[in-house]
């Protein structure tokens, strides 16, 4: 990871003006405010760049992934292997110019890469300060916050969010290369601030246990496709994305995105836990070794039946908890998490997708079960609590995605016009 963490949007801003004008960008001496909070940052004078067309077929919704994916042999969709979450700062106050340049650095990925996950997936997404502090105008999505009693994550205030994802780690390298200093650079429109990097699959959360969080002795099983050794995102467990799809207005076809980093400690997890007792925490009390081993695409782990583990048992299930929060029996997120090994420590880039930020925060809340313990003192928030004591969440933001015709810089007055034009 990289790049420095500030808060305040008078240092924040001071700080990105400063590093635009170190870096040599194309910014005039108009862009720096450096005084003033309340002001719109003034425009940028910026190149105007050659914009490719858009490549023919691509879908709508720029999350529309799944249809690309490779299947198992139950029809879940396994994730692309490698992810890179980029984020971003706009330079100075945003024009047509800003959109354009971004535009073009996207469409010039999609011209080089097919569409999938053997080329690559990209979502743009903005975040409220974007829309806020920028466009002067109401975020159609709330900033994020701490939603347990033992989480107090640092708020992410990037303008923009891009999701890169393949299954060719190299790939990934050269996308935020091209991004960064190549011929269709975004860089001369947007402020790159940090990188975050990751990866699910089978073998690879093995292949990278030797980090700060896994206990010593290789516990991480060979094929397991994330670091708790189990499987997730059956498709029972996801919402479709058509369910997380905005249905009308100006984010018709987008969706919204949660982006948190944990941390995870294993020790306990791998040295103190067996195979059961794992799976009790993990999906449900009531759950058997050999029921697990029999889950093909549906890991629901009874969540009418989380009274009596609270009661019998003591010990609650992540899957079961998280199930609570389901409508009409579906999922309500669509999640698209990778595990990393950022800063030397095994962690999780939790992406999760749905219709509006509350479903993501239902889905969470569910996860505390915050009144377990006054029914079982066994219990506490993070004690024989599904998966919590294992996780620390760091940083957390919530971002709009829009429809792919209106992902780069979304509802600035001026962008259609200047997106029409190739030339
Ligand atoms: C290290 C972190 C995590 C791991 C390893 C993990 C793993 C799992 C696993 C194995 C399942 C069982 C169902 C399936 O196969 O998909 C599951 C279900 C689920 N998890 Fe997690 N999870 C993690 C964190 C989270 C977080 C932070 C959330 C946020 C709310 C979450 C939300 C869900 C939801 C919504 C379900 C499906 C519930 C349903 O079936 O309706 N998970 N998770």
């Amino acid at each position: 990871m990289n790049a420095p963490e500030e808060t305040s949007g008078l240092s924040r801003r001071r700080f990105l003006t400063g590093a635009g004008v170190a870096a040599g960008a194309v910014i005039t001496g108009a862009a720096i405010d450096g005084c003033a909070t309340t002001s719109a940052p003034a425009a940028a004078v910026l190149p105007r760049v050659t914009l490719p067309p858009p490549v023919p077929g691509l879908p709508v919704r720029q999350h529309a992934w799944n249809a690309t994916l490779h299947t198992d042999r139950y029809g879940n969709a396994l994730p692309p292997r490698f992810d890179r979450l980029l984020f971003f700062d706009v330079k100075g106050g945003p024009t047509p110019a800003h959109a354009r340049i971004l535009e073009a650095g996207l469409r010039a990925l999609e011209h080089r890469y097919p569409w999938g996950p053997g080329g690559l997936l990209i979502t743009a997404g903005w975040g409220p300060h974007y829309f806020t502090d920028l466009l002067k105008r109401t975020s159609p999505v709330p900033p994020a916050r701490a939603l347990s009693d033992f989480e107090a994550p640092s708020i992410d205030h990037y303008d923009l969010c891009l999701h890169l994802a393949c299954d060719d780690e190299r790939r990934l390298g050269e996308a935020q290369v091209a991004l960064l200093r190549g011929p269709e650079a975004i860089t001369p429109a947007l402020q790159w601030r940090e990188t975050r990097t990751g990866f699910t699959g089978s073998g690879l959360p093995a292949a990278h246990q030797h980090v700060q969080g896994i206990p010593a002795g290789d516990p991480v099983p060979a094929d397991a496709p994330l670091y708790m050794g189990f499987k997730s995102a059956l498709k029972g467990n996801q919402a479709t994305e058509d369910a997380v799809t905005i249905p009308s207005g100006p984010f018709r076809e987008g969706t919204t995105m949660t982006v948190s980093y944990m941390t995870l400690s294993l020790e306990n997890w791998y040295d103190n836990l067996d195979e059961a007792q794992r799976i009790a925490r993990m999906y449900a009390p009531q759950m058997t070794v050999a029921d697990q081993r029999a889950i093909t695409t549906d890991a629901e782990s009874d969540p009418n039946l989380i009274g009596q583990a609270i009661r019998r048992d003591g010990v609650i299930g992540h899957s079961q908890a998280c199930a609570r929060a389901r409508r009409n029996g579906k999922a309500i997120i669509l999640r698209r998490d990778f595990d990393t090994t950022d800063g030397g420590q095994a962690g999780l880039h939790f992406v999760a997708l749905q219709r509006d930020i509350a479903d993501f925060v239902t889905t969470r809340t569910a996860m505390n079960q915050a009144g377990a313990q006054l029914i079982n003192p066994a219990i506490t928030a993070t004690t024989n609590n599904g998966i919590n004591e294992f996780i620390f969440v760091l940083k957390r933001a919530n971002y709009v995605l829009p429809s792919r015709p209106e992902r780069a810089f979304p509802l600035l007055p001026g962008r259609a016009a200047a997106l029409q034009q190739t030339s």
